[in-house]
């Protein structure tokens, strides 16, 4: 959405633009482009990204500085950096393709890997350490309040049958698992999406504690945004979704934000087809009043 992102972020006071989600440093490349008086911190927590991206951005000197970090600690940053208030935040939110595509991390139910899913490999808990010690009920819930995953009783069922016989710790073998579970065959689904894709989705968000991160976020937001500085929102997930928007009402409530998205911006036809993950993103912004 990167006509979207330089809209939404045109009319922001000078100052320090906050990309809280660098990934390959393609939002933070086009917004030092854009704002040629702007600084731009971009955080992320993989190394990986954090070096592709400096590369990518090297030609803009000193108006670009990455940290790696989680932007749930953005307060501490900043006042860590010696910056005092931003005139712009930031998130594009999940996971970038390379991280998909890079097997090592164990985010595809399609290609054999390790059931790692942590984006920050400083972290200690896996999603194979989930899926081997989570009780059935928490299993079960843990996939029904992430991701909405109707069949999680019995995904959680089979996982604990299962594992009584060896650790799961492959992504193909618990892709193949919550196929059965669900009655499916993982070669010849029924649906478009595989049957895993939401079993994937829960275990990614519950490792790297999405949801907690970006609560944290927006909660730290208006006390880090400068007077007329805005922070825009990307996110993937009807969960994360609702959280920004109930975030952005109630600071509008409190007199804080301006909202500048009645519903939230979605992507053009013309990225949907091509970019397949663009079809289910919403951006939100709103403006520090
Ligand atoms: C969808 S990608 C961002 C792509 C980026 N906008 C670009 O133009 O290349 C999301 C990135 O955010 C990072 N990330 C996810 N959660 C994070 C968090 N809580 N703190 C910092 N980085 C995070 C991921 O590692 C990934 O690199």
């Amino acid at each position: 959405m990167a006509a979207e992102v330089l809209e939404a972020l045109r009319e922001i006071p000078a100052g320090w633009i906050v990309d809280c989600t660098l990934g390959l440093g393609g939002h933070s490349q086009l917004l030092l482009e854009a704002h040629p008086a702007a600084r731009v911190l971009g955080l992320d927590v993989d190394a990986g990204n954090i070096a592709t991206a400096s590369a990518r951005v090297a030609g803009f000197g000193e108006r670009f500085t990455a940290h790696r970090t989680n932007f749930s600690g953005l307060e501490t940053t900043l006042a860590e950096l010696g910056i005092e208030k931003v005139s712009a935040i930031l998130a594009d939110l999940g996971v970038s393709s390379n991280q998909i595509a890079d097997p090592t991390k164990g985010l595809s139910f399609d290609t054999e890997g390790p059931l790692d899913m942590r984006l920050d490999d400083r972290q200690r808990t896996t999603a194979a350490d989930l899926v081997n010690s989570l009780s059935e009920g928490e299993l079960a819930d843990l996939l029904y309040l992430q991701s909405q995953e109707r069949g999680s009783r019995r995904i959680a069922k089979r996982i604990c049958q299962v594992r009584r016989q060896f650790r799961l710790n492959s992504t193909v073998m618990l892709a193949r698992l919550v196929a059965a579970a669900l009655g499916e065959n993982p070669d010849s689904h029924r649906s478009k999406i595989h049957p895993a894709t939401r079993t994937f989705m829960a275990l990614r968000m519950a490792v790297n504690q999405e949801t907690d991160s970006l609560t944290a976020l927006l909660e730290q937001a208006p006390r880090c945004l400068m007077p007329g500085g805005r922070i825009a929102i990307i996110s993937f997930h009807s969960v994360e979704d609702r959280l920004v928007k109930e975030s952005f009402r109630s600071n509008a409530t409190a007199g804080n934000y301006r909202v500048l998205t009645k519903k939230p911006l979605t992507a053009s036809e013309e990225e949907e087809r091509s970019n397949p993950r663009s079809r289910s993103a919403k951006m939100r912004v709103a403006e520090r009043v």
